[in-house]
């Protein structure tokens, strides 16, 4: 995919639907989604995170994905050709760069994160035993305590996916994730299986689908909303960028049916398999970014086997994180080789300089800067609350404006061919129910913002 060759297109329909979903199951589901359950009252934040992903996430799948393919560029380029095309203004290219920006931004905190998941291994595969609850609080605290640790991880990671977005080899991403997706698949069922068998599977059901309407607030709201947007990679022009190599006969529809539904899956099993384990050895589900690092290493020293779970579990995770990642920053990567001629390489790691130094901050933010606080958040939660509950929405929210009421129908015909029911179902869901959905939490949280 450099720049002077013409543009390509993925080698199969699941060759897309494999990198979208590569995109879409990371950190995200893993490590984002049980922590968030555990801090955000359980079933009201998965059930509110559900109808997120129906009613806003998968129609803004399809439209992010056929703006990406009827632009057939990069995000910046996309929006301004598809603007032009149906007569709007330049002005929408914005948010094609609200897009790479914000991505660069999550990238900073995401590969931090991910740099946690390396650590984790390397401890496992060196024979390290976390027996009690205790162990497991004071081993996390530690790592967050240690800049140099975290940000020699932090920089391992970063050269991992700088190194692939920099030679362009999505085409060896793409024969990996055919491997690897199940595999991660796979281990999750076990875990949950492992789960029912040891832990407390039942209080785990309970405490996510158990519907608590008492828990619901304004801030659980905008949480699952910001969870179900980064969970599928929305609002920040990944899957744009994916959907512009896309070819015309591939149904967005139905490809982003299957995208949605293997993401929310991921999340779901992971969340049971460690709620079941966390309950069962006492542990507090609310207690933050460290659930699933504290959880799962008690886990593992007390599985026969252990060992070898747990280094291939932390393996699979890390490679879910790195696809993902990939697709953070090849957006601005191909905006810069395309649209300034700049040599890929040359752009891939000038950008991976700049994630980085963002991410040291980050990693110092969580010990020798953690004084720093700004609305009472440290730089990692800042970032973390800017894209997610801020970027990420509003840039949906732009996006159905545009292809719900900007973009003509024709036009957006031609990229749906669904059945016509169908269709008008999708594109009024858009126009109506998914900007409706996110404009009221938004003036919801706005106007008390206490809640
Ligand atoms: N969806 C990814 C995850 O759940 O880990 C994170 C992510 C990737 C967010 C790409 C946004 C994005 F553009």
């Amino acid at each position: 995919m450099s720049a002077a060759a013409p543009r390509s297109v993925w080698s199969s329909r699941w060759a897309f639907i494999l990198v979208t979903v590569g995109s879409a199951v990371g950190l995200g589901n893993i490590w984002r989604f049980p922590y968030m359950t555990g801090t955000h009252g359980g079933s009201a934040f998965v059930l509110v995170y559900l109808l997120c992903v129906a009613l806003v996430g998968l129609p803004l799948l399809m439209a992010e994905i056929l703006i990406g393919r009827r632009g057939r560029g990069n995000p910046v380029s996309a929006m301004l050709k598809v603007a032009e095309e149906n007569g709007a203004s330049p002005w929408w290219g914005v948010l094609g760069w609200v897009g790479v920006l914000g991505a660069l931004l999550i990238l900073s905190y995401y590969s931090v994160v991910a740099g946690w998941v390396i650590d984790y291994m390397r401890q496992i595969v060196s024979g390290v035993k976390t027996v009690t609850p205790e162990a497991a609080a004071q081993g996390f605290g530690d790592l967050l305590a240690d800049p140099l640790r975290l940000i020699l991880w932090h920089t391992m990671f970063l050269a991992l996916t700088v190194g692939v977005v920099a030679r362009g080899v999505l085409s060896g991403i793409e024969r990996a994730s055919l491997l690897l997706m199940p595999a991660l698949f796979a281990i999750l069922l076990f875990l949950v299986l492992w789960g029912g068998m040891v832990g407390n599977m039942r209080a785990a059901w309970h405490f996510m689908f158990d519907f608590k309407p008492e828990l619901l607030t304004g801030q659980v709201v905008l949480s699952a909303m910001g969870h179900a947007f980064f969970s599928l990679s929305l609002g920040m022009g990944a899957v744009m960028a994916y959907g512009s190599y896309l070819d015309k006969q591939s149904s967005i529809a139905h490809n982003s049916f299957w995208i949605a539904l293997a993401d929310t899956l991921v999340g779901l099993l992971a969340g049971l398999a460690i709620f079941s384990l966390t309950f069962a050895h006492g542990l507090e589900a609310a207690s933050g970014p460290g659930l699933v690092f504290q959880t799962l290493p008690l886990v593992f020293a007390h599985m026969p086997g252990g060992q070898a779970v747990g280094t291939f579990f932390f393996l699979l995770v890390l490679f879910a994180a790195w696809t993902s990642a990939i697709s953070l920053v090849e957006p601005f990567v191909a905006w810069m080789t395309e649209r300034l001629g700049v040599r890929r390489a040359i752009a891939a790691w000038g950008t991976g300089f700049a994630v980085w130094l963002l991410g040291a901050a980050v990693c110092l933010s969580l010990n020798d800067w953690s004084g720093w606080k700004l609305f009472g958040l440290n730089l990692f939660d800042q970032l973390d609350y800017l894209t997610s509950r801020i970027l990420m929405p509003l840039s949906g929210l732009a996006v159905a404006l545009f292809v719900g009421w900007i973009m003509s129908r024709e036009n957006v015909r031609d990229e749906i061919p669904l059945p016509a029911a169908h269709f008008q179902i999708w594109r009024w869901v858009l126009r109506y129910v998914t900007i409706l959905a996110i404009v009221l939490v938004f003036v919801y949280r706005l106007t008390n913002p206490d809640s």
